[in-house]
């Protein structure tokens, strides 16, 4: 029987190309989204794949949301928590609201998700879940405060339940893309953007179906002695 696989942030961008990927390799697709109805709309009707509309940032939807997503496909066994959104701004001008909402959807967002969906995985002693950190939560971005904070943080969990995880046959990984051409990246100043490029040894951004194939990997019985890891996939940018 097919697995079911959840990938937050699953209808645009990287996440887009994770439940693609997914789909492609057999699970039964569920996406998450938060915001952009029409994306979503669009996305499942060229895809198939259904979505579903909550923020990880509010706990109680996202169990509400699972619950949802458990009653229509089954109980999840692959996580994806890759929702993630930016508010770059030098720390002299960043404000508590934009420090809060990166905490709130790319630190707590992935406690929130994974929370409600552990305990299924331990009883049925089978789970993967696979966090997308970033190059930035690696080595810090000036502009970043709030989201390099978030996504280092994103190491440290994965890393504390890779442990708990171990006995359960669950695995806990992360992926720190680069920088992967999409619209997150797009909205750097095109200056700005540049530099970075100019910054890559493989001389391009990525590509979100790059790291969709980490995904896949990881979430494999092939990847079952992996957890606790990281996956940088950044081309040469950044080595760990
Ligand atoms: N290092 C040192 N100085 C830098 C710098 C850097 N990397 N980037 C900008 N500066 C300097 C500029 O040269 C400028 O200096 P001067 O004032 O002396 O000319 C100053 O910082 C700019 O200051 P401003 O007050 O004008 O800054 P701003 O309010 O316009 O904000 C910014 C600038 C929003 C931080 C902008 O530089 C930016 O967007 N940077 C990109 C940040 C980034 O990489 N974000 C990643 C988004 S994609 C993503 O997050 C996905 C992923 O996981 C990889």
């Amino acid at each position: 029987m097919s697995r079911t696989a959840l990938v937050t942030g699953g209808s645009r961008g990287i996440g887009a190309a994770i439940s693609v990927a997914l789909k492609t390799a057999g699970y039964n697709v569920a996406a998450n989204y938060a915001g952009n109805d029409e994306a979503a709309a669009k996305f499942t009707a060229e895809t198939g794949i259904p979505t579903y509309k909550w923020s990880v940032a509010d706990y109680d939807a996202c169990a509400a949301g699972i619950a949802k997503v458990e009653a229509d496909l089954g109980p999840i066994d692959v996580l994806v928590n890759n929702a993630g959104i930016t508010r770059d701004a030098p720390f002299h001008k960043m404000t508590r609201q934009q420090w809060q909402e990166v905490m709130d959807t790319n630190l707590s967002g992935v406690f929130n998700m994974t929370h409600p969906i552990w305990p299924g995985m331990r009883d049925r002693k089978f789970g993967r879940v696979i966090t997308i950190s970033s190059i930035n939560g690696q080595k810090g971005q000036f502009g970043q405060a709030n989201y390099s904070a978030a996504k280092a943080g994103d190491l440290g969990f994965t890393k504390a339940l890779a442990q708990e995880g171990a006995r359960a046959g669950i695995t806990v990984n992360a992926i720190c893309p680069g920088y992967i051409g999409t619209d997150m990246v797009m909205a750097v100043p095109e200056k700005v953007r540049e530099s970075i490029i100019a910054q890559i040894p493989v001389g391009r951004l990525g590509e979100p179906e790059e790291i969709a194939r980490c995904v896949v990997f990881l979430a494999s019985n092939d990847a079952g002695f992996i957890t606790g890891s990281t996956i940088t996939a950044n081309g040469g940018q950044f080595f760990v």
